[in-house]
């Protein structure tokens, strides 16, 4: 700060001083830029102003009255620069913030689970709902759950190796769920009433009806006194939760090696001409009893297995099954 010095100079200072202190409120950006202006040249203590206030005193007398006038211009400018700067960046901050509530918003895009998927989890429901739970099992398998555990003699057709995928010795991708039924009463002793999903594997050729990948869902209940008449209830229950109260449904007799009697299960809906087969079911087999060391002259139980794609497809009116593996989101933004 210059000691005491002429009028002329304290005047020129007081110019300097306004110049610079507007020039900072004027190119303050943002809040802080203004407080940091407003303590440099207004700050109370060791602002510039009071500076500029305190030179007043070192002047002859002459000089104060016109050095205290321009000073009051000065202080004056001073303020109302920064009151404007104060404004401008508060409505800039504000301007900032804001949504524009009359923009058309951004509609969220919903992905949805797979028909597959879908039809699975309400299958689970509706059995949940009579009382089945829900088992799992591995789709590497070992033949002896595959086949032999299941009654399925050591030559027979379905162990041929054009229709099965094998892995190493004894090991294969499973080709039915029916597994899961060795594996369910492997592990518990009875009563059992469980439904289990998962995929299956056959070297099929692909066309609309076939897959060299499937899912089908398998039931058993085992229990003291369990009958073809509990299996033909409890089917028909299902089937009208899934495809509507008008459902009929059918046996023809068939065979399957794990169950004894078998049969083929068909359904007719919605007053429909053609029945359609869903899938097998039977009495399971006393031997497949002995394989898991339940005694077949104690308990009796049903198993089926029906498949997925096809409930799927009946329900849905699809009629290639390659849709349902394509993942074409013009196919699933359907379902
Ligand atoms: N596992 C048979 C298949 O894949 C379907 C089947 C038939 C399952 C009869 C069963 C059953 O549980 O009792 O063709």
């Amino acid at each position: 700060m210059t000691p005491t010095g002429s009028l002329q100079d304290a005047l020129l200072e007081l110019e300097e001083l306004q110049a610079r202190a507007l020039h900072a409120f004027t190119s303050a950006a943002s809040p802080d830029d203004v407080e940091a202006a407003r303590i440099e040249y207004l700050g109370l203590k060791q602002g510039r102003l009071k500076a500029a206030q305190e030179r007043l005193k070192s002047l002859p007398s002459d000089g104060k009255k016109e050095y205290g006038r321009q000073f009051n211009g000065v202080k004056q400018a001073l303020e109302a620069a920064f009151d404007a700067a104060r404004g401008r960046v508060e409505r800039k901050k504000v301007a900032d913030d804001a949504v524009d509530v009359t923009l058309p918003g951004i509609a969220p895009r919903l992905g949805r689970r797979h028909p597959l998927t879908q039809t699975a989890e309400e299958l689970i429901d509706i059995f949940g709902r009579l009382g089945f739970a829900v088992a799992r099992g591995p789709e590497v398998e070992d033949v002896h759950h595959n086949f032999d555990a299941l009654n399925i003699p050591p030559v027979h057709p379905a162990r041929d190796p054009l229709d099965n995928f094998y892995l190493s010795e004894g090991s294969m991708l499973r080709s039915q769920t029916s597994t899961i039924q060795i594996r369910v009463m492997e592990s518990q002793p009875p009563p059992v009433r469980v439904v289990a999903i998962g995929r299956v594997y056959r070297p099929d050729t692909v066309d609309a009806t076939h897959s060299f990948m499937f899912h089908q869902i398998e039931g058993l209940m085992v229990d003291d006194g369990v009958t073809m008449g509990d299996l033909k209830s409890i089917l028909r229950l299902f089937a009208k939760s899934y495809l509507g109260e008008d459902v009929q449904i059918r046996f023809r007799p068939s065979f399957f090696p794990f169950t004894e009697p078998s049969v083929e299960v068909d359904m007719l809906w919605h007053g429909g001409r053609r029945w359609v087969e869903m899938g097998g079911a039977g009495m399971v087999d006393p031997n497949v009893f002995k394989a898991v060391g339940y005694d077949p002259e104690r308990v009796t139980g049903f198993a089926f297995g029906l498949g997925i794609e096809r409930l799927c497809m009946r329900r849905h009116g699809i009629d290639d099954i390659r849709l349902l593996y394509q993942n074409d989101v013009r196919f699933l933004d359907q379902f």
